[in-house]
């Protein structure tokens, strides 16, 4: 998801770029991440890559590091040994959760989940390798036009006609990929200080508030005389469901969720780049991709 919205940005600014897919490469195998990398002889190498089924790592937590934890190792292995800057994203899932107040990029990291802490190993291995020449870009609820995400599920529910419900006591910050990307671009652009950044966008709102929202825009993007076609047809409920609030008791998962998952943004700041904006002006702006794909 994200890494097709990164090369799509680096297509249209006209960048040279390499995009590589899992087919390519396989991160695990650091043999051919170092003859890949020494082979392109990149400035920059952004591992887009992960293992981000985050209720099947419970179980699978091995697998699901080697992507995470290996993998980035390797990617950074390779990037040293290039001389390449390595952009590693991550994720809100390194913080517990507990807080009351946004997460600040040095706030102590205590994953809940075999996830979180396949991903914290991952960022300790880059910034272990690459102290000077890493950026690790934390992000959180991500959705975008490629690939499954929340905001996809709840249009074809909309689309559907069928109400969801959907959970209310968990808070966080619906982000763009597209947005991801641009903040990444920002941080070479501007050469920025190596270190930990959180691209997520601002404000916070909890699932159910997202998906109230998605659920907004979906009706006011279908044309009136299709409602009123519908309406004539007895289908009005088709058109004008919407999610009930449910609790994370009622919608129990392998993986515990945290219940506050708001990061702070002060990185940005200090690097003279504007964070990304308030969440639900970006999934206005992203709609028309989202409902497009
Ligand atoms: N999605 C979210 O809500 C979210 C939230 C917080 C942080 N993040 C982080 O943001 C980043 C991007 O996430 P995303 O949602 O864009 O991920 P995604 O859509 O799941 O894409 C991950 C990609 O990594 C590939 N991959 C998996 N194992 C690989 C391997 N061994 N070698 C090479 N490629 C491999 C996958 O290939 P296959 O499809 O073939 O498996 C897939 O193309 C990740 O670092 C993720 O941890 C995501």
């Amino acid at each position: 998801m994200l890494g097709r919205d990164m090369t799509n940005l680096l297509g249209a600014r006209g960048e040279d770029f390499t995009p590589v897919t899992r087919a390519d490469l396989d991160i695990t195998d650091l043999a051919a991440v170092t003859e890949l990398v020494g082979a392109v002889n990149p400035d920059v190498v952004v591992n887009c890559a992960a293992w981000t089924a985050v209720d099947a790592a419970e179980d699978h937590e091995e697998a699901a590091s080697a992507v995470n934890y290996q993998g980035a190792a390797n990617v950074a292995a390779a990037c040293a040994k290039a001389g390449a800057l390595l952009i590693h994203p991550s994720t809100d899932y390194v913080f517990d959760g507990h807080a009351s107040t946004p997460y600040a990029e040095d706030a102590p990291t205590a994953p809940a989940g075999a996830y979180g802490r396949t991903k914290l190993a991952g960022e300790q291995a880059v910034r272990g390798a690459l102290p000077d020449a890493s950026y690790i870009v934390r992000t959180a609820w991500l959705y975008g036009a490629h690939g499954k995400n929340f905001v996809k599920t709840m249009l074809r529910l909309a689309g559907n006609g069928t109400s969801p419900g959907v959970v209310a006591d968990q808070h966080g910050q619906p982000t763009w990929t597209a947005d991801v990307a641009a903040q990444i671009m920002a941080l070479i652009d501007r050469s920025a200080p190596p270190g930990i950044y959180h691209a997520t966008s601002a404000g916070q709102t909890t699932w159910f508030g997202f998906a109230e929202e998605i659920f907004r825009l979906y009706h006011s993007s279908v044309p009136e005389e299709q409602i009123q076609d519908q309406e004539q047809k007895g289908d009005s409920e088709r058109v004008l469901v919407s999610p009930r609030p449910i609790t994370t008791a009622d919608y129990p998962t392998p993986a515990k969720r945290p219940a506050y998952s708001v990061l702070a943004h002060d990185a940005w700041h200090a690097a003279g780049i504007t964070p990304i904006g308030d969440w639900k002006e970006a999934l206005t702006r992203a709609f028309p991709a989202l409902l497009t794909k």
